[in-house]
């Protein structure tokens, strides 16, 4: 093995002697110091020898890898050199920028939602996107075949779950995070579910097919629809640092009664219209309401003791307004030109 060891030496200094090139030179550097270079694959032999020869094998080979590491730099140093010397390496030219990556503008809103309902009291949870018809439906109010299926086009899979044999769907929402988490964690709760939901949307300026939102539960003695208001304005003004125009409306969801909606007055055109808004002025924001006797049932709440609010804001639109963005499609299309603004 010492016979080897110094025969390697011996090798790398010849060949250093002969090569041309960086390129060369790599793989030089490869084929004796690499991971499965010619050294290490004498070391890895150490381990069988005596305990004596370990010892005097393993300094003499912990000495030829010094030895063989300062000739290399040694030639690569002469190479600089000469590089410079020949005018082929150019030292005083500027180093090329590492360009370092940052965070997408929905990131950025979601860990500001995520801080604002911390220092609320709410749990931030985490749901699967290949959900189950189950929860993403049933448990929702929402039987096969009712038409507020028809609310959210639906990507079905093509695979049902093990467990009960229920079809496996993109998630169209958040809200499916609502029984799992009254199942798991029970009364009183408070949480809040971000995360990417898919629809089979036709996309325009305001529809993504695949979105994000933010899912928000409440669920305590005596809560109230002044609750949910209060907490969807303190939710608004943190992200907008500013007094924030919004209309509440009735909305139809059938896991919630009664159920709301709230718009913000569209900050992209400031009330004059524009395609973000439907040339409304206005941009639908948040579905909501006090959560369904049924709903708190399937989660194993009793509605009699508890009631809740719930509802759901959609991250995309929410970024929309905060940076004046005109068109939804930018979020999803990696265009650098506009991932750089942020
Ligand atoms: C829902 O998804 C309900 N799960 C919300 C809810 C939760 C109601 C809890 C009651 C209780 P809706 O489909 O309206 O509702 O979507 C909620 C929000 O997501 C919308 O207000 C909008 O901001 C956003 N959103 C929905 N579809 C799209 C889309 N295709 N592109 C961009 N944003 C969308």
């Amino acid at each position: 093995m010492k016979i080897k060891l110094e025969k390697i030496k011996e090798e790398v200094i010849q060949a250093l002697d002969q090569i041309v090139g960086a390129d060369q030179l790599e793989a030089l550097e490869i084929k004796y110091l690499g991971r499965r270079g010619e050294l290490n694959k004498i070391m890895k032999q150490i381990v069988d020898l005596s305990k004596t020869e370990k010892k005097a094998i393993g300094q003499l080979a912990n000495q030829i890898k010094t030895d063989i590491v300062a000739e290399f730099e040694k030639h690569k140093g002469a190479t600089d050199k000469k590089l410079v010397s020949e005018g082929a390496l150019d030292v005083t030219l500027p180093g090329r920028k590492i360009e370092s990556g940052h965070l997408h503008p929905i990131t950025i809103v979601q860990k500001e939602l995520a801080d604002l309902f911390t220092s609320m009291g709410f749990m931030i949870l985490d749901g699967p996107e290949l959900e189950s018809d189950y929860y993403n439906f049933e448990t929702l109010n929402i039987p096969k075949y009712h038409p507020a299926r028809d609310m959210q086009d639906t990507f079905y899979i093509d695979h049902k779950n093990k467990e009960d044999e229920f079809d496996m769907v993109l998630r169209t929402h958040t809200s499916p995070m609502q029984v799992r988490a009254m199942q798991k964690y029970g009364a009183p709760l408070r949480c809040v579910v971000p995360g990417r939901v898919f629809r089979n949307e036709a996309t325009d300026a305001c529809h993504e097919h695949t979105l994000y939102q933010l899912e928000g539960l409440m669920i305590d003695k005596n809560i109230s629809i002044a609750n949910l208001i209060a907490v969807v304005k303190e939710m608004l003004s943190g992200i907008f640092k500013q007094e924030i125009n919004i209309r509440v409306r009735p909305g139809y969801f059938p896991f919630v009664e009664p159920g709301i909606e709230f718009d913000m007055g569209c900050l992209v055109c400031h009330g004059k219209k524009c395609p973000s808004c439907k040339h409304s002025g206005w941009v639908e924001m948040i579905g909501a309401g006090m959560v369904h006797p049924k709903v708190l049932k399937a989660g194993g709440i009793d509605p009699e003791i508890y009631s809740g609010f719930a509802f759901g804001i959609g991250i995309d639109r929410l970024v929309m307004m905060k940076y004046g963005i005109d068109d939804i499609r930018h979020f999803e299309g990696g265009d650098l030109r506009f991932l750089n603004q942020f």
